[in-house]
């Protein structure tokens, strides 16, 4: 049985998977800002048998102090990590700065998955056939990277804001396969769901909504979103990083997975995070 760390867990996608596989019979660390619902998932655990390997971990994600506590509070009670999932975001049709100066989506979308990855490391290493699953939007081209403002300070839009999230976790995914794919056998493997019928997570103004609401009446169920994520969690793919699209895999040699730009954000970040 494995043991799966599900960030954002507390709906859709997320949520689905780590239903599925405390039902499969594995431990489920599901990390979450909501208590209300990590009850809820605690209580199905223990009406399904499954209260001895549900855990929740209550964090808000775009915090990095709680993120780190989130990843010290798994590395001490999990003996070693098999997959890690990264679900967590959340719309902001207003730019926004968390308590610690960051904006919002950058530091949940981006920050967030970028220190559970690097902090989760050790305990990934230490699983058999241990993978990062990171459900963003990869493929297109990185135009919609702001270098020079990479917190959106000027110009915010909310979907740009999510645009450029899921370019940055596509170099993510290549500066991590770099650094660890070769030495610690963990496999870096980015999805885009497709268009799935969620909460959406957010705030929005009123245009945007309809267009949400419109999305959630015609897109696929979360159900039919499931199965790439299964598959690279139940056999993980052999290359350090893959991606794919709907279940379609597409190339990392791409302008969008460009090893340079990827070595620019890891510096960028290491230098922001040993600031803050
Ligand atoms: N749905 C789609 O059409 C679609 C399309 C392309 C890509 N994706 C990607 O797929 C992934 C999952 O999407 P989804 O639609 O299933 O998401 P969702 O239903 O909107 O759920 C988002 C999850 O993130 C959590 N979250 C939000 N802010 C958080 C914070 N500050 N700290 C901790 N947790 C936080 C939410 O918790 P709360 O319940 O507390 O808010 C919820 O569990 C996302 O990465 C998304 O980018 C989705």
């Amino acid at each position: 049985m494995k043991t799966l760390v599900i960030a954002g867990g507390t709906d859709g996608i997320g949520k689905a998977l780590a239903e599925r596989h405390l039902d499969r019979g594995d431990t489920v660390f599901v990390i979450g800002r909501n208590p209300a619902k990590g009850r809820a998932y605690l209580e199905r655990a223990e009406r399904h048998g499954a209260a001895d390997r549900a855990r929740f971990v209550t964090a808000d994600l775009s915090l990095l102090a709680q993120t780190s506590a989130a990843v010290d509070e798994i590395t001490r009670e999990a003996s070693s990590v098999d997959a890690l999932v990264l679900c967590a975001r959340h719309y902001q049709y207003r730019r926004t700065v968390t308590a610690e100066g960051y904006e919002e989506n950058f530091a949940l979308f981006y920050l967030s998955r970028y220190l559970l990855g690097h902090g989760l490391v050790e305990s990934l290493r230490k699983a058999e056939r241990p993978v990062v699953v990171n459900v963003a939007g990869p493929g297109a081209g990185l135009g919609v990277v702001r270098w020079d403002d990479l917190q959106l300070r000027h110009g915010y839009h909310g979907g740009a804001a999510l645009g450029q999230g899921g370019k940055l976790n596509d170099l993510l995914g290549v500066a991590f396969a770099e650094r660890y794919g070769a030495t610690t056998g963990i496999r870096y493997v980015l999805i885009h769901p497709g268009v799935t019928a969620t909460g959406f997570s957010g705030v929005y103004d009123a245009e945007t909504l309809e267009h949400i609401r419109s999305m959630q009446q015609h897109a696929k169920p979360v159900s039919a979103a499931l199965p790439p994520i299964v598959a690279a969690l139940d056999d993980p793919p052999a290359d350090p990083l893959t991606a794919f699209v709907e279940g379609q895999r597409i190339r990392v040699d791409t302008h969008g997975f460009d090893r340079a730009a990827a070595g620019r954000l890891d510096s960028i970040t290491e230098q922001l995070l040993t600031r803050s």
